[in-house]
């Protein structure tokens, strides 16, 4: 497990960036936490400085969205998913679960 944030420091509709065995980025949406591999899979872009909306995440730099509940795209230019990860809040604190890296599926 890896200590992301305290869950009063990611408010909902934001997002924070923690660094593991690959940066991972979580996002607080529609009441739920998500997270996913923090780099974009068509170039080296960080996700959690995308845009979300509601249960996706919009790429920064070339505007690929990623679905935050799977890791699958939803529109090009990224064709592969991201990884996605459980998420566990213990004593509100935010953890995320690396040992159970879920690839993406459709
Ligand atoms: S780097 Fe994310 S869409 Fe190009």
């Amino acid at each position: 497990m890896i200590r992301a944030c305290d869950l009063a420091d990611l408010p909902e509709g934001e997002s924070v960036r923690v660094l593991g065995h690959v940066p991972i980025a979580v996002f607080h949406t529609e009441g739920q936490l998500y997270a996913i591999d923090d780099t974009c899979t068509h170039q080296d872009a960080s996700l959690s400085d995308g845009w979300l909306e509601g249960c996706f995440v919009e790429c920064p730099l070339h505007e690929a969205s990623f679905d935050l509940r799977n890791g699958m795209p939803t529109c090009l230019p990224a064709k592969r998913p991201v990884r996605t990860y459980p998420v566990v809040v213990t004593d509100g604190v935010i953890y995320v679960d690396t040992t159970n890296i879920r690839e993406g599926v459709a």
